[in-house]
């Protein structure tokens, strides 16, 4: 077994910002949208006037796509990097995109506003930054409105550091080494799916799933029941 390994939480450097933004996220954006509408269809359409947070937003590759798919919704991308809110703050205007960026950090979330306010919780990408293992899981429960659902998607660990390896070649075959640099260190500092099942069973999130996707996503999912 591999040893998580931790990488810092924030992202806020800018040259790292603007290397992230600038990155094709695409199809693993897209797996994260048909991810919510699927779990939107299997449990029961959003209350009118929703309000849905995306946290860890980052430069809003993922709360732009809510804000059109749901432009009945209050949407809210929550991030401790104001560089990354920046930029999700300009792609926004551009896209005249009505969303509230809030530059806070997971940890101040749950000491913030929106108790109980969240019908639709989200995260992409979000997890493996965090150190404390069972921060997203008492925001989740903090953020949760009655009837709330959350999806949150992200690396997992891989189980060694051949798989590890084997996933980079596969993945970033040809990608510039600090890519292939920056994959690596978020496949380490990933948590593994029964990890992840013991942090839920501790704050009893009985609601919530944890399914492996492809060789290297795990996605948590379902009614957060409080
Ligand atoms: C890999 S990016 C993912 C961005 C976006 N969710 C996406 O899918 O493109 C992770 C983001 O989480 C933010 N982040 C990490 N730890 C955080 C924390 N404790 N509180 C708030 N934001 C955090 C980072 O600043 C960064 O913008």
């Amino acid at each position: 077994m591999m040893q998580r390994r931790l990488e810092p939480e924030l992202m806020t450097g800018v040259d790292q910002v603007q290397a992230y933004a600038a990155a094709d996220f695409n199809s693993g954006d897209q797996a994260t949208v048909r991810g919510v509408q699927r779990l939107i269809a299997r449990t029961s359409a959003l209350p009118p006037d929703p309000l849905v947070v995306d946290l860890g937003c980052g430069p809003g590759n993922i709360t732009l796509r809510l804000a059109e798919l749901f432009p009945q919704a209050r949407i809210v991308g929550i991030d401790g990097a104001e560089a990354m809110l920046s930029l999700a703050r300009q792609r926004a205007q551009l896209q005249e995109l009505e969303i509230s960026f809030l530059c806070q950090t997971l940890q101040d979330v749950l000491h913030g506003s929106l108790a109980r306010q969240a019908d639709l919780i989200i995260s992409n990408s979000l997890l493996h930054h965090l150190h404390q293992p069972d921060l997203l899981w008492m925001v989740t429960q903090h953020l949760a409105a009655p009837g709330c659902r959350a999806f949150h998607r992200d690396l997992r660990r891989p189980a060694s550091v051949a798989e590890l390896q084997d996933l980079l070649i596969k993945h970033l075959p040809s990608a510039p080494e600090v890519l292939q640099h920056d994959f690596a260190a978020s496949l380490a500092a990933a948590f593994e799916p029964q990890e992840v099942i013991a942090e839920l069973r501790k704050v009893g999130l009985n609601g919530l799933t944890v399914v492996e996707e492809d060789d290297r996503y795990l996605v948590v999912s379902g009614l957060v029941e409080s």
